[in-house]
């Protein structure tokens, strides 16, 4: 699939739960977000069917986000189905990493290629603060678990405030040295306000190179992170949707009156 701008579009992230076992600061209010209704949830069926007809259309990288997606029933079930999807190159997921002590093993055992682990700091007081209800100890067994079973190039998201030489930034950065992590450096961004940035280490962000669509629980494909626009699956049928997304994908984000981080997977 090609945009109006010439853009090759072969990357699918789907957000496959709003829930998530922590609040960061910068994803969720402290209270929580108005639920997505659990009767409007795609089954793991259906997001498989979605998946294939995305690769028809010539997405071959998948990434499955959240909210956080360790917490959504029966994942590992969904991600043996991505993995032999054909045509599917790269299957990935973005996760917080609290659970990845008891996911590791399964995940790696049902294909999954490679794993995005979200740490913003090591300083266990500040992670619980930041994410008003985590344990970095379940984080850190969570990376050792995931080497152990034998994911290579595990990578680390590391949210900043304004650049990546903050005490925090450092102190991850040198971990992920010790440690064979890669680090990406996140500024924090506002979808409101339309703050946003390219990603150190990552393609996130740049436009110019923008190449995803988003697909969220509810069934809504959306071309840019930074806009409103989005098609249904359900109203529309899956290729109508991924189609209509991609032909409308603008060429730089904007701003979101209505998107929350996690709904749309980051
Ligand atoms: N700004 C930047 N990144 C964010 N994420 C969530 N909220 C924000 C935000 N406001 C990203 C984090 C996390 C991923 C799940 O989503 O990088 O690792
Ligand atoms: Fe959960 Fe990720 Fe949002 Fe933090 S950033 S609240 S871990 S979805």
């Amino acid at each position: 699939m090609f945009d109006c701008f010439d853009r090759r579009i072969h990357y699918l992230r789907i957000s496959v739960t709003d829930l998530c076992n922590l609040r960061c600061d910068y994803c969720m209010p402290e209270e929580g977000i108005q639920r997505i209704p659990r009767g409007d949830i795609l089954s793991l069926e259906e997001i498989r069917d979605i998946t294939e007809a995305a690769v028809e259309l010539g997405i071959d990288k998948v990434r499955l986000t959240g909210g956080e997606p360790l917490v959504r029933r029966n994942i590992i079930y969904l991600v043996g189905m991505l993995s032999r999807v054909d045509g599917v190159k790269d299957l990935a997921m973005t996760t917080n990493g609290t659970l990845l002590d008891t996911f590791a093993r399964p995940l790696k055992d049902a294909g999954l290629h490679r794993l995005n682990v979200s740490l913003d700091t090591l300083d266990p007081a500040r992670y619980r603060e930041k994410t008003r209800r985590g344990d970095l100890e379940d984080v850190l067994r969570g990376l050792e678990a995931a080497k152990a079973v034998g994911f290579d190039q595990i990578k680390i998201n590391c949210v900043i405030a304004e650049h990546s030489k903050e005490e925090d930034a450092l102190a991850v950065g040198a971990f992920g040295e010790r440690h064979g992590y890669e680090v990406r450096y996140i500024r924090s961004m506002n979808l409101r306000e339309g703050s946003f940035w390219t990603i150190e280490g990552g393609d996130g962000g740049n436009c110019d190179a923008c190449n995803r669509l988003r697909l969220t629980s509810d069934g809504k494909v959306y071309p840019c992170l930074f806009n409103d626009i989005h098609y249904s699956v359900k109203e529309m049928g899956a290729k109508a949707a991924l189609l209509a997304a991609a032909g409308n994908k603008p060429e730089s984000g904007h701003k979101s009156e209505n998107n929350h981080f996690n709904v749309m997977g980051g």
